[in-house]
């Protein structure tokens, strides 16, 4: 019987860093609202030149991960890549970072969960590790949000919410019973799919079409999110979902050691450590420097989080997610 863990973690983020100040001077927007109501104080965005892009932001952690897993892309048997900002509309991102790694012909996967594309990317790996498929997964959570936000007075609902970054992690079959991940428990309710939405350009909102219709409408390019029906059922969903996890693994909330959630708001993360009564050490918060990276945010906390020493052997680490789609998930592990 097969397990797998977590054998390396990296992260990357742009070096540009945009405060609530910057927003503030493009849009009608201040430092006050955005911590307020979110927590963020500042995030990264790709700069023009400076090289990124969601797959290469994507290889830079995948670099680390590898290196901190003593291993080399000669080890790879598979990359999955979670994004809801590829480089290209097809393919996706998991091909690009294969060539830009010079991998062989492994297979190559790309999530579209958003928010929780790294929860579902982490659940499909382990999947294939336990059934004895494959041995080594690089896992990749990477967005580059900010090219595509509406950065006026009307999109700052959502635009002063997103960062650009890119987590990875190497997940490696184990035979140590009991340890690595334990679980994986996923989630979609399509019923409110436009709730957090970007309809265009798509099949549904072609750019002919688009411009045909109405030359000025720009709205379909921008993301939608109808941000307190999204806030409502987050908080209700990820406490579901971790529930259901430390329920399959006869856990309490006690037992977490620390609970990386998915970095969508401060007072989201906040609420959902009240419910599970945890201290400030038993949570990691990062939304602080980075916004929300989606597929990003949960490997680059986790990695921060381990990084800075406050997860070690034995510990039992709980990631939860939510999201557009809505989809939402949480996996378990005793690291
Ligand atoms: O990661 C994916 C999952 N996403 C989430 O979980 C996000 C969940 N939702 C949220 O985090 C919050 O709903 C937001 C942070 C997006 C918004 O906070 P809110 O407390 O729900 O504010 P609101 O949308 O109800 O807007 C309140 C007011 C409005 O003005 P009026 O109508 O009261 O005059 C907005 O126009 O705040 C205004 N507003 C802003 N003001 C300054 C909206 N965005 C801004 C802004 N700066 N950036």
């Amino acid at each position: 019987m097969y397990t797998s863990k977590i054998s390396g973690l990296g992260y990357y983020v742009p070096e540009n860093v945009v405060t609530n100040d910057d927003l503030s001077k493009i849009m009608d927007t201040n430092d006050a609202w955005i911590q307020e109501r979110t927590g963020i104080k500042e995030r990264r965005h790709i700069k023009k030149g400076d090289g990124n892009s969601t797959s290469i932001m994507g290889v830079k952690a995948a670099k680390v991960a590898l290196e901190r897993a003593n291993l080399t892309t000669d080890d790879i048997d598979f990359i999955i890549f979670a994004t809801l900002s590829p480089d290209m509309y097809f393919p996706g991102g998991g091909v690009r970072v294969q060539e830009m790694m010079n991998m062989s012909t492994v297979p190559a996967l790309d999530v579209r969960n958003q928010c929780s594309g790294f929860v579902y990317a982490i659940s499909v790996a382990d999947q294939f590790i336990k059934t004895g498929m494959y041995k080594n997964v690089l896992v990749i959570g990477s967005e580059n949000h900010s090219g595509g936000l509406d950065m006026t007075t009307r999109g700052r609902g959502v635009s002063v919410i997103f960062g650009d970054g890119a987590g990875a992690a190497v997940v490696t079959r184990s035979e140590e019973e009991g340890r690595g991940i334990l679980s994986t428990h996923l989630h979609s309710e399509g019923a409110h799919a436009k709730e957090l939405s970007l309809e265009g350009p798509s099949t549904e909102h072609w750019v002919p079409e688009i411009i045909a219709e109405n030359p000025q409408d720009d709205i379909p390019y921008y993301p939608y999110m109808n941000g307190q029906f999204v806030f409502k059922n987050a908080v209700v969903r990820f406490s579901e979902v971790i529930n259901e996890g430390l329920q399959a693994n006869n856990l309490t909330a006690s037992d977490i050691n620390m609970l990386i959630p998915h970095q969508a708001n401060l007072r989201i993360s906040q609420f959902v450590q009240k419910q599970f009564r945890l201290s400030d050490d038993q949570v990691y918060n990062n939304i602080q420097k980075y916004g929300n990276t989606t597929a990003a945010s949960i490997p680059i906390a986790l990695t921060e989080a381990w990084e800075s020493g406050k997860i070690n052997e034995g510990d039992v680490v709980v990631l939860a997610a939510f999201g557009s789609g809505f989809t939402w998930g949480s996996v378990i592990i005793k690291w």
